[in-house]
């Protein structure tokens, strides 16, 4: 006789208990093919349940096949309903992240890119989801364009025009799911296997992933402190794009000069290729207003593409681009591919989110967190390190880099720094010709709190042993 253990303390109905026990034995193995069950009437004064309940769950498990037979001549395991277990328990095992939680907790991480996530401004963006969700007609529950919302892209224009020098109209905008998502678009849109990307070097190591990932060779140009070196831009093959970060480079954070941001088009313009801009954190800009976007310059020449990850929130999953007349049609069409089209209802909300100035307000406010964290994240280092560190990029974003004159970034190193619970990113992590900053750590201090950035920094020196 079979036995189930039945718990009413559950939150689980009594028959989803016997359905999911039984199944469970049949696909272990532990109720072999053939096998009869017992009886439903049995069953159920054994367990001390309704028949009913004994009755509707072996009619759920004959109708998804682990079980047959028919009225009077008892129900019996069906054939070929077990199922080899070993990669469940190793998928199990993969999961299991409690080991070492305790260590995390306490762990200072210098990771950048990450806004202060304590900060976000949940009031008033939950008020507008509420009023959002009740007050939105229907048809916004409903399938829509994959190019977006059309009043956040209006917004988006303005704002962008206003704030950035972009100079765009609704109808070239394409809402995507944040950064990431707009650059596999280009990729899509405009890589085949062989094609070339100029980009620069070092640059974000995901983005280079996603532009190999057609099987497009990346040409890297170095980056000095002003940015990309133009001067090495050569006409020996012709590049599909060229990938730029101008308002603050990632990672080294050097802002790209008007003469260079000129050749580059000029550049672009001889070689009949499209640049692509990622704007990616220039809002927070410390050393006076936000540079000017490239895009701003020759807007049929640049794909400009944003971000709310930085100056909202990367859960949002919420980014765009900013296309060149003749790549529209087909961006929408592969946005539509890909995913139909991004969440409507957090569009609208960030459309009424920027509307009503409170992106602006918000930006506002925390370029001041922002930048009292770059203030106190340098004096440590200047306290610490004295002379043995050099720091640059930090008039923009939620990063600096902390170049040391006498240390070696590597993997031994890196790991005894975690043993010290502070973890800080090498800029070799990024690079494609290896070798040419192995002195250089990105510290990222957007989501960390003042006294963090002071502590963090001193474990850095005792790992470091200054
Ligand atoms: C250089 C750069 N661009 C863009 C992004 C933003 O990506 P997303 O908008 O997908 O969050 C990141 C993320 O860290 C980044 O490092």
């Amino acid at each position: 006789m079979l036995w189930i253990p039945i718990d009413r303390t559950l939150d689980i109905p009594l028959k989803r208990q016997v359905y999911d026990y039984i199944r469970k034995q049949i696909l272990h193995g532990e109720l072999a093919a053939g096998e009869r069950l017992s009886a439903t009437r049995e069953l159920a004064v054994q367990l001390g349940i309704s028949r009913n309940v004994i009755v509707e769950a072996y009619e759920q498990l004959l109708a998804e096949g682990y079980i047959e037979g028919q009225q009077g001549a008892g129900t019996f395991v069906a054939p070929g309903a077990f199922l080899e277990q070993l990669q469940r328990d190793e998928i199990k095992q993969s999961f299991d992240v409690s080991k070492g939680k305790k260590k995390e907790k306490d762990l200072i991480d210098f990771r950048s890119g990450i806004p202060a996530l304590d900060m976000f401004p949940r009031r008033n963006w939950g008020k507008l989801a509420k009023e959002v969700c009740i007050e939105a007609p229907n048809y916004i529950f409903g399938y829509d364009h994959p190019e977006g919302r059309t009043e956040l892209r209006r917004v988006l224009s303005h704002y962008l025009k206003r704030t950035r020098g972009v100079e765009c109209h609704e109808g070239q905008i394409v809402v995507s799911s944040g950064a990431t998502q707009a650059f596999s678009l280009i990729t899509k849109l405009l890589l085949t296997h062989g094609d070339e990307v100029l980009i620069e070097d070092p640059i974000t190591h995901e983005i280079q992933t996603i532009f190999t990932s057609t099987g497009a060779n990346l040409c890297p140009i170095p980056v000095d402190e002003q940015g990309i070196r133009t001067d090495l831009l050569s006409g020996d093959k012709i590049p599909s794009f060229i990938f730029v970060t101008p308002s603050h480079q990632f990672p080294l954070g050097s802002i790209l000069p008007i003469q260079r941001r000129i050749q580059l088009i000029q550049y672009a313009r001889a070689t009949q290729c499209y640049i692509v801009e990622d704007d990616y954190d220039s809002e927070f800009r410390y050393d006076g207003e936000p540079i000017s976007s490239l895009q701003g310059l020759d807007p049929e020449r640049v794909i400009y593409v944003g971000t709310f990850s930085k100056n909202l929130s990367p859960a949002l999953r919420l980014g765009y681009l900013v296309l060149p007349q003749a790549l529209i049609e087909q961006c929408r069409n592969l946005k539509w591919f890909n995913d139909l089209h991004t969440p409507s209802l957090d569009q609208r909300i960030l459309a009424r989110f920027i509307e009503e100035g409170l992106l602006e307000r918000h930006i506002r406010k925390m370029r001041k967190v922002y930048m009292n964290r770059r203030e106190i994240l340098r004096k440590a280092l200047a306290r610490e390190f004295g002379e043995a560190v050099k720091i640059s990029g930090d008039s923009t974003g939620l990063h600096l880099i902390a170049e040391f004159t006498q240390v070696e970034f590597t993997q031994d190193l890196l790991e005894r720094l975690l043993q010290n619970n502070v973890k800080v990113y090498p800029v070799e992590l990024h690079t494609i010709q290896k070798d040419r900053h192995r002195n250089k750590v990105i510290l990222g201090y957007g989501n960390l709190r003042e006294e963090k950035i002071d502590e963090g920094v001193m474990r850095l020196k005792a790992a470091l042993e200054f």
